[in-house]
């Protein structure tokens, strides 16, 4: 009976002290998975090598990558970052100036107007200007239309007219970039002059621009808060361009995780772009009175002119004489 029961014991003991031995040997089963197998389990592979590539038989190597973690983080910026992003600087900037407006309101000409007025911009600025303009706001809509057209436009739409606008929405998108380009750098060369920062603009900055109360501080052709948008008109322009260019014509000399980065940079300074040119369309038309002409009829009011550029204007007076460069408007105002 002795002899039977240590027997049982013994057996006991040796099927527990297997038992043991296998149970790490079926944990590790799962990372020791052999990716040729013909059946594998995608999931799992995926854990184990973080992408799933494979060999191909055509030159394009990169198309042998079947599935990797970036593109879904990629997928996430574009569809959620990026949107956030966006909403926040185009929204917000919205809501600021709607507020600003309504507590400000017009920056008026606190002199009156003088009836007399000085040419500011001639003909050829003002075409460049406003063939960038133009270029830039079909660009923005058509850009924003990419990011935010699937779930703001579709569902409003429906798919057959949004399929026909994205397709020529993305038609001048491309196209455009080239006057667009063009433009950027014309009005790159054209003004940096007047855009060097200088002295002037610390005080200009300090004295809040005069916006604030009916303070003038001078400014010489371009004040500092011109000067801002012009630098960000041509670094923001610059960098729409490359990493829009490279958007345009993939893979040449990028790779995957190239291409993603030149989306993900086009994409935020596109919008933070767009969030600031609202700025710019606000104080040159709603916001400040007699703004608008510089660029419309590229003559601006004489009070306009001391009040807002004051040494810009001591220098024209001084190069052409006070009657020279001012001139009559064209129709006087009725009495
Ligand atoms: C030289 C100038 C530009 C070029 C070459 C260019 C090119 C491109 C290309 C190729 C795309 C990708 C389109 C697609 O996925 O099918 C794109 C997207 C986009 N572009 Fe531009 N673009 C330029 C300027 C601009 C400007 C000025 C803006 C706005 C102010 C803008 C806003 C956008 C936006 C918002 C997107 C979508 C980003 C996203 O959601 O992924 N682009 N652009």
């Amino acid at each position: 009976m002795l002899v039977a029961r240590i027997r049982i014991m013994l057996g006991a003991l040796v099927l527990a002290g297997l038992m043991c031995l296998a149970a790490p040997a079926g944990a590790q089963q799962p990372t020791s998975v052999n990716p040729t197998a013909s059946s594998v389990n995608e999931q799992q592979l995926l854990r184990q090598l973080n992408q799933i590539d494979g060999r191909i038989t055509i030159p394009d190597e990169k198309a042998g990558v079947l599935i990797q973690p970036e593109g879904r983080d990629w997928r996430r910026f574009h569809n959620v970052t990026l949107r956030w992003i966006g909403a926040i600087a185009i929204l917000g900037m919205l809501v600021a100036l709607v507020a600003f407006y309504l507590w400000r309101g017009m920056v008026r000409i606190e002199g009156g107007r003088s009836g007399r007025t000085i040419v500011r911009f001639n003909a050829f600025e003002r075409f460049l200007h406003w063939m960038t303009a133009t270029c830039f706001i079909i660009l923005a809509l058509s850009g924003l239309n990419i990011t935010f057209g699937r779930s703001l436009l579709l569902p409003l739409i429906g798919p057959e007219a949004f399929t026909g606008w994205s397709q020529w929405a993305k038609y001048a998108h491309n196209y455009l970039s080239f006057p667009f380009t063009i433009g950027v750098i014309a009005i790159c060369l054209m003004w940096i002059a007047g855009n060097i920062p200088n002295r002037v603009d610390v005080e200009w900055i300090k004295r809040g621009g005069g916006i604030v109360g009916n303070d003038h501080p001078p400014a010489y052709r371009f004040n500092a808060g011109q000067k801002v948008i012009y630098w960000i008109v041509v670094l923001g322009g610059t960098a729409v361009a490359i990493s829009g260019y490279i958007l345009m014509f993939p893979f040449y000399g990028t790779t995957i995780a190239g291409m993603q980065l030149a989306q993900a940079v086009h994409g935020i300074i596109a919008l933070l772009f767009v969030a600031a040119m609202l700025a710019h369309i606000y104080i040159g038309t709603i916001g400040m009175e007699g703004a608008f002409e510089a660029m419309g009829t590229g003559d601006v009011d004489l009070n306009w002119a001391k009040e807002h550029h004051r040494l810009w204007l001591e220098q024209e007076q001084a190069r052409t004489g006070p009657n020279e460069s001012q001139r009559q408007p064209a129709v006087q105002p009725a009495e």
